[in-house]
């Protein structure tokens, strides 16, 4: 069946081969277990693992491979940070367009007595860096916000945030889910203290992959959440305390990160410039249609320049979930309804309770296949009136 895929916002799809191959070329001839053992197969398991670390670092302009941690996701990573730098009576800033992965470990922290501030963003979800500016106390160690919107797309102006952090010694972390591999990333250049990204998503890496970027020397802030073997410093009962070793622990989920090393690469090989321009072109294409249909409410802003290729919409009359039931059922476009696990977020722009369809483009997405969606949403309109 022809499926149109409009929903890489929560995982991306098709993969491409060169990903799977990786994934199928660990299991069938590697296997082993990296930097565990001595031998030729446990070896180049740990070079794959090195490679992958090595194009996350060209993919962010890291520092080196050492800055990159592999973890299961995103949300992961955001616990290790947020859980292990964070000290009663620390202040933390962060946005009201933030995903759960961010807003549950903070209001988690809430109880060990951290205080928090979610600095208010427009109706459209844009993010004003002097509203953060404002809410900076002299406990404020932190701060946190999402590099774009799950639910709008809207990019937030993290080099703004990162200055103005960073000449007040307040560390900023950014949740970078939605981004990585799709929009272009230089964390020394925009002065990123932590940047946490999964391998599913723009990386076009298998489900159960990510990681985090942290600053050379930031690390012992934040105290690991898990100790155990690394196969480095056997002798030692203490856990190790260099990168990555420090936050890696255990035998890891080395075909995953085949898969999401595969995935950065290709991201890299098809360059994330060329990469950003289809997704603007086709994001531009579906929103010039859609905002000439009467009934259809588009949020975030116009400008497919200023977010990334992700678009939430309702339909006068009719509930997001019933609309993404009929595109999935009658028309073969699968889309996300509701609140995508952001409720701040659409509080923010004004949608809670029921919360938007969301169509999220890739790289494989076709403008023959926007205009299906074009024509499935008017008939869906039209059906009722
Ligand atoms: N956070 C993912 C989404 O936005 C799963 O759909």
């Amino acid at each position: 069946m022809d499926y149109i895929y409009f929903d890489n916002a929560a995982t991306s799809w098709p993969k491409p081969d060169v990903m799977m191959q990786a994934m199928v070329d660990f299991n069938r001839n590697i296997g082993a277990n990296p930097g565990r053992s001595g031998h030729r197969l446990s070896i180049e398991a740990a070079r794959i693992v090195f490679d992958a670390r090595e194009a996350m670092a060209t993919l962010l302009n890291a520092e080196g491979p050492d800055t990159i941690i592999f973890t299961r996701n995103a949300t992961e990573s955001l616990n290790i940070v947020l859980h292990g730098f964070l000290r009663p009576g620390d202040h933390v800033i962060t946005s009201s367009m933030e995903h759960n992965s961010v807003m549950r470990p903070l209001h988690a922290l809430l109880e060990q007595g951290m205080k928090l501030t979610v600095v208010q963003c427009s109706p459209e979800g844009v993010l004003d860096p002097s509203d953060i500016e404002r809410a900076i106390e002299k406990e404020t160690r932190l701060i946190i916000t999402t590099h774009a919107s799950n639910v709008t797309g809207n990019i937030m102006p993290i080099s703004e945030i990162a200055t103005l952090a960073r000449a007040r010694g307040i560390v900023y972390c950014v949740d970078a889910a939605q981004t990585v591999g799709s929009l272009p990333i230089d964390v020394k250049r925009d002065g990123i203290d932590i940047m946490a990204f999964t391998g599913h998503k723009s990386l076009y890496g298998p489900q159960g992959t990510g990681g985090f970027y942290i600053r050379p020397g930031l690390e012992k802030m934040v105290k690991p959440i898990e100790q155990g073997g690394t196969g480095s410093r056997s002798e030692f009962e203490e856990h190790p305390d260099f990168m990555p070793d420090r936050f890696e622990s255990g035998t890891p989920n080395t075909i995953g990160i085949a898969g999401l090393g595969a995935g950065a690469k290709y991201v890299l090989d098809i360059g994330i410039d060329a990469i950003r321009e289809k997704e603007v072109s086709i994001t531009g294409r579906f929103l010039d249609a859609i905002s000439s249909i009467r009934g259809v409410k588009i949020y975030g802003g116009k400008d497919p320049h200023r977010r990334t290729p992700v678009v939430s919409f309702t339909i006068e009359g009719h509930m997001p979930s019933e609309v993404s039931y009929i595109l999935d059922r009658e028309y073969n476009i699968m889309s996300r309804p509701g609140l995508q696990c952001a409720p701040s977020a659409h509080r923010t722009i004004g949608s809670f309770p029921e919360g938007t369809v969301r169509f999220s483009f890739g790289i494989f997405n076709t403008e023959e296949q926007i205009a299906l969606a074009i024509s499935a949403l008017e008939k869906i309109i039209h059906m009722r009136s």
